[in-house]
């Protein structure tokens, strides 16, 4: 009896909405053997989808990069997100869109292989399950695996054979006891955690990772946006793992996580401070605006 973790009344699949039960995908998905698949993490916060069509820009650019087309535009993506919150009575939901390769052809070669197109929306609370993350922050340990250059691979898509390596890395990680870990990059620079970005401060200045190899979030932008208007300086640049020991506060970002206090990172120790608790307002504020 195959499992289907019910979340939610309805799943769109490929211009039908259908029970979630049923939206299941062929065992010679191309997108399965492969990793042909390109997706994308959103939150609708009371009926309204935060950066909707900025997210399904996302997806195409990132079919884009693994040579697929949706066949569905920005705005038509959005239509359908909101008909599926509807649809499944929710206000306050996270959304998953996918588009994977099909069965039609199983060698490497990806291009003789139609494209399917899902999404689901559920009800997605803290991504932390019920820590209180406000109260002593999350706690890191340094992965083992590295975010590859971007010759090696797509690195600016959200594809998800590109997630191997993070879930792996944060396997290990709950496995010791900690909430995420966070990964460097091939030269040896601090990257970002398996599924968020990576914020330090330091005198009253935010640091975070230049966005070279790997995805420079939404929740990212909209950040430092927020600091930069709070007149609180900005500064993208490459960050040594030693340098992380100076911080003052740190925290992460991302659809998922919202902004997240970092408590710990392996044995270091940091304090849950101001101007992470004053991002997580101001984010919190505008994602309900
Ligand atoms: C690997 C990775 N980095 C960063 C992010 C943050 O991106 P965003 O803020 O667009 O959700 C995510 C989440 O989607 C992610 O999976």
């Amino acid at each position: 009896m195959m499992s289907y973790n019910k979340k939610a009344e309805y799943i769109w699949m490929n211009g039908e909405f259908m029970p979630w039960e049923e939206a299941w995908v062929h065992s010679m998905s191309h997108g399965l053997h492969y990793g042909t698949a390109v997706f994308e993490g959103e939150r609708a916060y009371g009926s309204k989808i935060f950066k909707s069509i900025e997210h399904s820009e996302r997806f195409h650019r990132s079919a884009e990069m693994l040579d697929m087309t949706v066949d569905y535009s920005p705005q038509e993506l959005h239509e359908i997100k909101m008909e599926l919150l509807a649809k499944n009575g929710l206000t306050d939901a996270y959304i998953r869109p996918i588009a994977w390769r099909n069965v039609e052809n199983l060698s490497v070669a990806s291009h003789q292989c139609s494209v399917n197109v899902a999404i689901a929306a559920w009800k997605w609370g803290n991504y932390f399950g019920n820590v209180n993350v406000f109260e002593s922050g999350l706690k890191l340990a340094w992965a083992d695996w590295i975010r590859p250059s971007p010759e090696m691979a797509p690195v600016a898509a959200k594809a998800s054979g590109l997630y191997i390596i993070g879930s792996l890395s944060k396997n290990k990680a709950e496995k010791a006891g900690f909430h995420d870990a966070l990964m460097l990059d091939y030269r040896g620079y601090v990257a970002e955690c398996t599924g968020a970005n990576f914020f330090m401060v330091e005198g009253g200045k935010i640091h975070t990772p230049t966005a070279d190899c790997f995805l420079n979030g939404i929740t990212r932008r909209s950040v430092i946006e927020i600091a930069r208007s709070k007149k609180i300086p900005v500064i993208e640049r490459h960050i040594w793992p030693d340098e992380v020991n100076f911080a003052d506060e740190v925290f992460i970002t991302g659809t998922a996580v919202e902004v997240c206090p970092i408590g710990q990172i392996a044995e270091r120790t940091f304090k849950v401070g101001e101007i992470t608790t004053m991002i997580a307002a101001e984010y919190a504020a505008w994602v309900r605006r």
